[in-house]
């Protein structure tokens, strides 16, 4: 097939390349062979902030003028400066240093009531949490707001008691939902800090791996599942991901004794 990629915005050329993964196309080949055992081993790329200038630099800076960013340093210094949950927002949408942002269409950070009693943290935006700009709101989105539902708790919630606030560990799209990278995950953590400090819930709830990995430093949602434990000074109880319920029903009879577990303990701590 001719490659028009040239021509072809970002956007354009990736939703031909996601019609093309949806009819089967599983592997991607050049039109030219290329003996990679040739190519000399490109050197690790360090994250520099290169200081503005309007003239494109001829040569390659020196290392005094180009200075090196820690990108979590950056994070925290932004998510701390944000005194509520717009600023917040805003300076998570300005972070720069994440390549998450560049490929995808949406910011996502929050849905639901900010004041509400239980937060929610999933992963991150698939396809069409990506369009819409909303967390959850594809299929596993509607099974999580059917599932709340049955214990009174809705993102439009008339009240803090009702009402669920939901958020993710990554605010930006994964190329084809591929699992977080530990570097984004640690990149969005001072955020998801923040985020939690300000919503200031009083259960937290941890959708799958990834957010246990954030919140929890370690994995193994099967095994974590069910058990209360501690996150970001708050009781937190993990769950298995909506999306896996999905793929694996038998394991909603589980979800649904979690479930019990949330509003038992909203009525404990009422
Ligand atoms: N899965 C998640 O973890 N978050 C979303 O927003 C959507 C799907």
């Amino acid at each position: 097939m001719q490659s028009h990629a040239a021509e072809m915005d970002f956007h354009a050329a990736r939703a031909l390349l996601e019609w093309q993964m949806e009819l089967g196309v599983d592997e991607a080949i050049g039109e030219a062979p290329v003996n990679r055992y040739a190519l000399a081993v490109e050197a690790p790329k360090v994250v520099r902030d290169v200081p503005p200038s309007s003239a494109a630099p001829t040569t390659e800076l020196p290392a005094t003028a180009a200075e090196e960013v820690d990108t979590v340093a950056a994070a925290r210094r932004a998510a701390d400066a944000s005194t509520d949950l717009a600023a917040l927002a805003a300076a998570q949408a300005a972070y720069n240093h994440c390549d998450l942002k560049k490929g995808a269409r949406n910011f996502v950070f929050a849905d639901g009531n900010p004041a509400a009693r239980v937060m929610v943290i999933g992963e991150a935006p698939g396809r069409d949490e990506d369009l819409e700009g909303r967390p959850f709101v594809g299929r596993a989105g509607q099974l999580l707001d059917r599932m709340f539902a049955a214990i009174g708790l809705s993102r439009t919630g008339p009240d803090a008691e009702a009402s669920l606030y939901i958020t993710n560990v990554l605010p930006w799209r994964p190329p084809g939902n591929r699992d977080p990278e530990p570097q984004e995950i640690g990149m969005m953590l001072p955020f998801l800090t923040r985020h939690v400090e300000l919503a200031d819930p009083d259960l937290i709830v941890l959708m799958g791996n990834t957010p246990c990995v954030a919140a929890l430093g370690t994995r193994g949602i099967l095994r974590l599942r069910g058990k209360w434990t501690e996150a970001f000074g708050r009781p937190t109880l993990p769950m298995t991901h909506p999306a896996y319920l999905l793929r694996n029903p038998a394991a909603k009879r589980e979800a649904w004794a979690d479930l019990l577990e949330v509003k038992a303990r909203l009525r404990d701590k009422a």
